[in-house]
């Protein structure tokens, strides 16, 4: 479902691609550790020294890259389809290697990773069954799949993914909203089993960062699934 039904911001629209070749400039000052990082950190199933090759999907300025090598010895490749993006994760000069692709087609070859991971990109898709398939494609039998995602409850409370291209000019970066079921339902017909789930609230730690945020407190905004390739 387009975002557009549930929007109460009405920001003018951008593409993915347009929209983070802008917002890299200030992407990493704004996006909170909150979002997706605390739900790593609380992730039982996973065992990060385990994996020995690691594909970061939508791995944008690798955030969730930097996390990745201070709590696993792999390797690490990232796809991500922003050059602006992936320029700022080159400088880190923690991946491998860094490929421009979509992560729903990454024309990389088949059963090469023990864990793929995306963080924060699954609500720009239009739909989510090729995603899980191409993960599938991708990762070893017995391998895992960690997927944070923007919560679709906090998108239909009215707020997609915005930032603001000059400061008091806030656009949006086109979204859909997938129910937490589409995730189940796509990842099933891919041949992945979860193994966890888990949500984040807006907490205290959110409203101490964003007091203006009070009208959310309680409201899910992100969550974490843990699948294994079956
Ligand atoms: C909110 S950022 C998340 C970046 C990083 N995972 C993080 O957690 O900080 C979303 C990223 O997804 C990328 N992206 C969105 N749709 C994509 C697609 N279909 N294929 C590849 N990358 C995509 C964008 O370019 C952007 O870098």
């Amino acid at each position: 479902m387009d975002h557009a039904r549930y929007d109460k911001r009405n920001y003018p629209i951008v593409g993915v691609q347009e929209g983070y070749g802008d917002w890299v400039r200030t992407y990493e000052q704004t996006v909170l550790d909150e979002m997706d990082l605390r739900l790593l950190e609380r992730l039982e199933t996973v065992n990060w020294a385990a994996p020995e090759v690691i594909l970061d999907l939508a791995c944008g300025t690798g955030r969730i890259g930097a996390w990745i090598s201070q709590h696993s010895p792999a390797i690490l490749d990232g796809v991500d389809i922003t050059p602006q993006m992936l320029a700022v994760a080159r400088a880190k000069d923690i991946y491998r290697a860094l490929y421009t692709a979509d992560i729903t087609d990454t024309g990389l070859p088949a059963q090469t990773y023990d864990l793929c991971i995306q963080s924060l990109a699954d609500e720009h898709l239009p739909a989510l069954p090729p995603l899980y398939a191409e993960v599938a494609r991708l990762t070893r039998p017995g391998g895992h799949f960690v997927l944070v995602g923007y919560h679709p409850q906090f998108l239909m409370a009215g707020m997609p993914t915005h930032y603001d291209r000059k400061p008091g000019e806030p656009v949006t970066i086109r979204s859909y909203v997938h129910l937490l079921s589409d995730h189940v339902k796509a990842a099933r017909a891919a041949g992945w089993s979860l193994l966890e789930m888990d949500e984040g609230l807006i907490d205290e730690a959110w409203l101490q960062k964003k007091p203006k945020w009070q009208v959310y407190a309680g409201l899910p905004i992100s969550f974490s699934m843990v699948w294994q390739k079956v």
